[in-house]
């Protein structure tokens, strides 16, 4: 079992009217196998905690800690967090002109297992991946995100969830852009990686909708960059009736 812990974490981000801070002390432990959905109002850090976890410059730590089964993951590079196992699946996935979707996957691969995948598995399972996720074979030689819809965008990040084969992957609106049907299909995969690998799952979502497929464990809320209540499932379906109306008034008044 491994354990990703997030202790009191601040984060700001500068912009041109000078430095922003977001996350004002987020704590979430997070083990392999569980489940936990973090919901909250739009602009609450969401995504700036799914990117802090990854690794991205723009965002600076101002001071908690992130560790993985007791290593610090906030002294790793982008790379050595994908190598020791932490994925994310962006809101907005970017487009990689020039690379190929087969390409990209393999140096991914090779890259984060440190050695090149033996030819004859490697395409049998990307095939499997790519059927499973009703995803053309043609999409294989198109280069990566460029001119996909967005539920394909979505369903690629869910290819490399299943090829890549992370301990912790952290979904960003997966599930926003989704049509009933590729909903389904992208929840079956997700399903099927923690299934496989015991995948730990922080799932970001605005919706109850995906978490009827994919359990929960735990849901969280998160509310001017911090957590504000933890819960079960029958959160979820609370914050679907009530919204966010009761925190972000103790907010105001705090
Ligand atoms: N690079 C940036 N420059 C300026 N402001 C930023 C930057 N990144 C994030 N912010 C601000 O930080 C706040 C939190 O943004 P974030 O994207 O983390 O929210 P979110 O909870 O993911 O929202 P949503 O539900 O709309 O996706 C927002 O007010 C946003 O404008
Ligand atoms: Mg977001």
């Amino acid at each position: 079992m491994s354990v990703l812990e997030i202790r009191d974490l601040h984060v700001s981000v500068e912009t041109e009217q000078g430095t922003k801070p977001i996350l004002k002390g987020v704590d979430l432990t997070i083990r392999t196998g569980e489940t936990h959905a973090i919901m909250g109002p739009n602009g609450s850090g969401k995504s700036t905690l799914a990117y802090t976890i990854a690794g991205h410059p723009k965002y600076t730590v101002d001071s908690g800690s992130i560790t993985l089964d007791g290593e610090d993951v906030l002294a790793m590079s982008v790379d050595e967090r994908a190598r020791a196992g932490l994925f994310l699946a962006m809101q907005y996935p970017v487009e990689i002109p020039g690379v190929t979707v087969t390409n990209f996957l393999r140096t991914a691969k090779t890259a984060i297992d440190g050695e090149a995948p033996s030819i004859r598995h490697w395409i049998k399972d990307v095939k499997k991946s790519m059927t499973d996720l009703r995803m053309d074979a043609a999409f294989a030689e198109r280069n990566v995100n460029e001119g996909f819809s967005g539920g394909e965008k979505k369903r690629h990040e869910i290819l490399q969830l299943e090829l890549l084969k992370p301990n912790f992957a952290v979904l960003d609106e997966t599930d926003s852009g989704l049509d009933v049907d590729a909903l389904k299909i992208v929840s079956e995969g997700v399903n099927r990686a923690k299934e496989n690998t015991g995948l730990g799952v922080l799932l970001i979502t605005h919706y109850t909708r995906i978490l009827r497929y994919i359990k929960p464990d735990f849901v969280h809320v998160f509310v001017a960059g911090k957590v504000a209540e933890e819960g079960g499932p029958e959160l979820a379906d609370r914050l679907e009736e009530e919204g966010y109306d009761r925190f972000l008034t103790a907010e105001a008044t705090a």
